[in-house]
């Protein structure tokens, strides 16, 4: 399986943002767990800040990716032109967070990537990337 996980605006600071609501893993660690965890998938794990950079890499993901696995941070709540990439790009793509973003601020609760994802996994800390390889590779074996 190759699989893009991509990771939105502030995931950089992991470990140090807000580490009640996120814990203290940072964005490397959970890079090296998805690894570990799935050491026969080409995993091509990105962060960007930029709206337009995240929007290129799901573009270019058509060709060479064959699933991913979206975190979006904030534009997950308000990115329509992330939503319209993902549909453009028809690769199936799991949505997770860290956090159980349903259990939060109201504005966290509607996400723009949901309906054009095969499913959200949402917050389990670091294990919800864990479980988003598991339920990403299961799909594309039914595929
Ligand atoms: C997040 C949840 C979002 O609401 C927030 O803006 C983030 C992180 C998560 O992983 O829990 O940046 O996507």
């Amino acid at each position: 399986m190759r699989v893009l996980i991509l990771n939105g605006p502030n995931l950089n600071l992991l470990g140090t943002r807000q580490p009640e609501v996120y814990g203290a893993t940072t964005l490397k660690n959970i890079e090296q767990m998805c690894r570990a965890y799935a050491p026969e998938a080409a995993i091509n794990f990105a962060q960007s800040n930029h709206e337009g950079v995240m929007i290129d890499a799901i573009h270019a993901a058509k060709s060479t990716q064959d699933g991913i696995i979206l975190n979006a941070g904030a534009y997950t709540h308000t990115s329509v032109a992330l939503h319209d990439a993902l549909a453009s790009v028809e690769l199936p793509c799991v949505e997770v967070h860290l956090s159980n973003i349903h259990a939060r601020e109201p504005f966290r609760h509607h996400s723009y990537v949901a309906p054009v994802a095969i499913g959200q996994i949402a917050g389990f800390g670091a294990q919800s990337y864990l479980l988003a390889l598991d339920a990403l590779s299961a799909h594309l074996a039914k595929t």
